[in-house]
């Protein structure tokens, strides 16, 4: 007995303490898989939803340019400064390493100096346009989760478009159109990131922010404004991620539209930084990039909380029984009910929806008092199934059932569901009525 009070204080305390933090730190992290929590029976598993970390996704790509030999420096190349053509001191050698720019200075670390960078050769063909494609290839889907930034270290291009690939290349389309001038550049009216809204989020827009002022050194970088989208649905300084979360949750198109397996710079025309180009000195133009920021996580279907970066191969490290890349696919033996992606809802832990034993597999359980716990105060039958609590519904009354319009939106706005274990025990009650001190127990 007094085993049995502590053991409820224990609860009882762990679940003041959950609703006091529940809006400071609950949400945004998704970064543990599951958790062995105490149960009537004794210990069992309590699976969610969870995600790797973002991180510095440049590490792990692979850099592609088209054509093949523009990288300068072969044969050797002096550069003039595209303010002054007089100033001609930069030299590129593809055969000497303090003077040379190959495309891997792109992701290297910035911050010493001089700055280390990609340059392209000259625009000696002119009129033929200067064109390059810089393809990154990551071979694995991952979702991004800051802006795309380009630092360049030459004039910012008049002319540029970035792409996306999410079937590892074999289709492209736009994310965003760069130039001096849209409608001139691809009969498009200009615009700004911070112009769309929740209904045109997913709009392909050209903006002509990123590519005047090509004299202020300043002035050097190009982004694809991730940030600013997210806030359309998570507030201006990102504090209701739960909204956004939801809306990822829910929206196939807008989790997709964060998602990539490659990216496309296209380079289309130099800074030339007049309306006309100087025919004499070709050499002031040309392209040359310092940095390249992508920031993301692996895709893992909130199956996986780290991602391994192994023989040169992204792979999600995947829990709840599932497998593949992308934890896209229940294990063998574990095709007891359709895979399913997992999900954010209801904050702050999601659903795990894991995978669960196939019938006629060798454990044919679809609940036990372990692994397969039923939840939220369900009970296992024979292990064949669980009788879930009213309110909830679910292979292992994993759901919150959804009466009414309002209940569903409740669950949206962040309440978990209540496990029936704490409001229907008489023991709580008790505890509860007498106010006895519960604060020292935690
Ligand atoms: C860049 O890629 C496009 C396809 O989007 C292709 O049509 C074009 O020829 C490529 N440009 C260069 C310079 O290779
Ligand atoms: C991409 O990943 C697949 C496995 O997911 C592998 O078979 C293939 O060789 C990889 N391709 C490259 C170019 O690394
Ligand atoms: C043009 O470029 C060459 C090097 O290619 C340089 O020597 C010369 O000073 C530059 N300026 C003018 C105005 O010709
Ligand atoms: C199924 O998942 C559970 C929990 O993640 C794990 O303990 C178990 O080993 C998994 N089974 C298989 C066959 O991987």
């Amino acid at each position: 007995m007094l085993w049995w009070t502590w053991f409820v204080l224990q609860l009882l305390c762990s679940t003041v303490i959950r609703g006091l933090q529940h809006y400071q730190t609950a949400w945004g992290h998704y970064d543990v898989c599951k958790s062995q929590i105490y149960t009537e029976e004794g210990l069992a598993w309590d699976y969610m939803a969870c995600q790797p970390e973002a991180t510095d996704m440049t590490k792990y790509l692979r850099v592609t340019l088209d054509p093949p030999d523009i990288t300068c420096g072969d044969p050797p190349e002096m550069y003039c400064a595209l303010e002054n053509p007089y100033m001609c001191n930069n030299e590129c050698d593809a055969a000497t390493e303090e003077l040379a720019h190959p495309p891997k200075l792109m992701f290297d670390f910035e911050g010493r100096n001089p700055t280390t960078f990609w340059q392209s050769s000259s625009w000696k063909k002119y009129p033929k346009p200067l064109q390059v494609n810089i393809t990154l290839s990551w071979n694995k889907s991952i979702e991004l989760t800051d802006d795309i930034v380009l630092t360049f270290e030459s004039g910012r291009p008049e002319q540029m478009v970035l792409e996306k690939s999410l079937d590892f290349g074999r289709t492209w389309t736009p994310y965003q159109f760069y130039a001096t001038d849209c409608l001139d550049a691809f009969t498009m009216e200009p615009k700004t990131a911070s112009e769309l809204t929740q209904l045109t989020l997913l709009d392909i827009i050209c903006t002509e922010d990123y590519s005047r002022g090509y004299v202020w050194k300043n002035d050097k970088t190009v982004r694809f404004e991730i940030k600013d989208r997210f806030a359309l649905f998570a507030g201006p300084r990102l504090h209701n991620m739960a909204s956004l979360y939801g809306q990822l949750d829910t929206t196939k198109k807008l989790r997709d539209f964060f998602t990539i397996t490659d990216l496309r710079i296209k380079l289309l025309k130099p800074a030339t930084g007049a309306t006309m180009v100087d025919e004499n000195n070709l050499s002031r133009y040309f392209y040359a990039i310092s940095d390249v920021k992508v920031q993301g996580r692996c895709k893992c279907n909130l199956h996986a909380n780290s991602c391994v970066f192994d023989k040169g191969k992204l792979g999600c490290e995947c829990e709840h029984n599932t497998t593949g890349p992308d934890c896209s696919r229940c294990k063998k033996h574990y095709h007891g009910r359709a895979w399913s992606v997992g999900s954010y809802l209801p904050i702050p832990k999601g659903t795990a929806n894991i995978c669960i034993p196939s019938m006629n597999g060798p454990v044919p359980r679809v609940c036990d008092n372990a692994m397969l716990r039923c939840q939220n105060g369900g009970t296992c039958h024979h292990h064949q199934r669980c009788h879930c609590a009213p309110g909830f519904t679910g292979v292992l009354c994993e759901r919150a059932r959804c009466q009414g319009p309002g209940e569903c939106e409740d669950q949206r706005s962040g309440q978990p569901p209540l496990r029936r274990f704490f409001i229907s025990h008489p023991l709580i009650l008790t505890v509860a009525a007498l106010s006895l001190p519960v604060v020292p127990v935690c």
